[in-house]
């Protein structure tokens, strides 16, 4: 396995992300562009201003991750991509430029699935984290949990019936006018230090309901209505320009909504822990994973509920959490050591075909 390289790419939202991945785990190189500026002046992920810029970077960020990791194309064992899901003006981009590194060296490509590599990325991280293991990944976009069988075999045991944790994250730190430009949720983390988490009385989401789905639409109505409420003029004052009582005022609405919505996990994936184990009580392992899992304050919750239930929590670190091309590459070995690959583009294939 250590003489199988795999480069991996990933331009599904607005990161471009690229890395070089040994068969063995070890991490050669791992390059993240990210549109901060982008983001600020969006306020958000605006797709055709996304696809420029990763068209801009894609090639750029291949050829520095190729460098640092020392090797050239000829090296690889196949190009993994993100296939999905995502925006697909922006998959494309890298879809694109996987075609075209393995029509010119006459390699295999390995789509990836995106949700499956935060998942699967933390295989890479802890050697002894075999199938079947539960996992809850929480992104910008997605709240699963699941129940990964094996390879390829995965039961969804509950998501989002609206909105993601990460995006309830990043509207309420914009309503709190944090500064977005390194992502709203690690703003929000920060300032909710400052505040007390008991200090609004925000509602759990869906207690009512006993299955292990999640819900952040109403909350982050709920945090709309304090900050409305509470007259703090957010909108036309950040948060560096506020005065002492307004900044303390906004970290507790920050502290308050953390810890609702990370209860909000924590209630599901209790309830998930005890279906998981019911169905296979063989699972040793709790894996969180996605951009929402390098937050400390939910990585202490969730290892709280791993350990109540006598399971390992398993937690990429930050940089392993948050989209980029290491949990690709790393996937695309695992189904390549499967077999799971496309072989190489015909050579008289055009280079847009997807
Ligand atoms: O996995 P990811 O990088 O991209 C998607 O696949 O969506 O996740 C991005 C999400 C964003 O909503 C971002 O605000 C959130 O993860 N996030 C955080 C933290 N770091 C990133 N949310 C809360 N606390 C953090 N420290
Ligand atoms: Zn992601």
């Amino acid at each position: 396995r250590a003489g199988l390289l795999m480069l991996g790419i990933e331009t599904s939202c607005d990161d471009t992300a690229a890395a070089v991945v040994r068969g063995d785990g070890v991490i050669l190189s791992q390059v993240v562009s990210s549109q901060e500026d982008l983001l600020v002046k969006w306020g958000g992920v605006a797709p055709k201003m996304a696809e420029e810029a990763h068209a801009l970077a894609i090639d750029q960020v291949v050829q520095r991750a190729l460098d640092d990791a020392n090797v050239s194309e000829s090296d690889l064992c196949a190009v993994a991509v993100t296939v999905g899901p995502g925006l697909s003006l922006c998959l494309r981009v890298g879809v694109h430029k996987a075609r075209k590194i393995a029509k010119t060296f006459r390699l295999p490509i390995v789509g990836v699935h995106h949700m499956e590599a935060h998942a699967l990325v933390s295989r890479l991280v802890n050697k002894d984290l075999d199938f079947p293991f539960l996992a809850l990944l929480i992104s910008g976009g997605h709240n699963l949990l699941v129940l990964a069988h094996e390879l390829g075999k995965y039961v969804q045991l509950g998501t989002t019936i609206d909105d993601a944790i990460g995006e309830a994250y990043d509207k309420s730190a914009r309503w709190l006018g944090l500064d977005m430009r390194k992502g709203g949720g690690p703003a929000l983390e920060q300032l909710a230090l400052e505040g007390d988490p008991n200090a609004v009385k925000f509602r759990v989401p869906m207690r009512q309901h006993k299955d292990c789905n999640f819900s952040y639409a109403g909350l982050k109505t709920q945090v709309r209505l304090a900050i409305e409420s509470r007259n703090i003029s957010t909108d036309d004052i950040p948060i560096s320009s506020a005065t002492e009582e307004d900044r303390q005022q906004r970290a507790n609405i920050a502290a308050s909504f953390q810890r609702v919505a990370v209860l909000h996990l924590e209630e599901r994936c209790q309830r998930a822990v005890e279906w998981a184990l019911k169905m296979k009580p063989s699972i040793k392992h709790f894996v969180v994973s996605g951009g929402v899992a390098s937050n400390q304050y939910v990585r202490t919750h969730l290892n709280h509920i791993a350990e109540k239930n006598g399971l390992q929590l398993v937690c990429p670190p930050p940089s392993l959490c948050t989209d980029n091309g290491v949990m690709i590459a790393w996937t695309g070995i695992e189904h390549f050591i499967a077999g799971r690959f496309v072989d190489p583009p015909a050579v008289d294939e055009p280079d847009d075909m997807q």
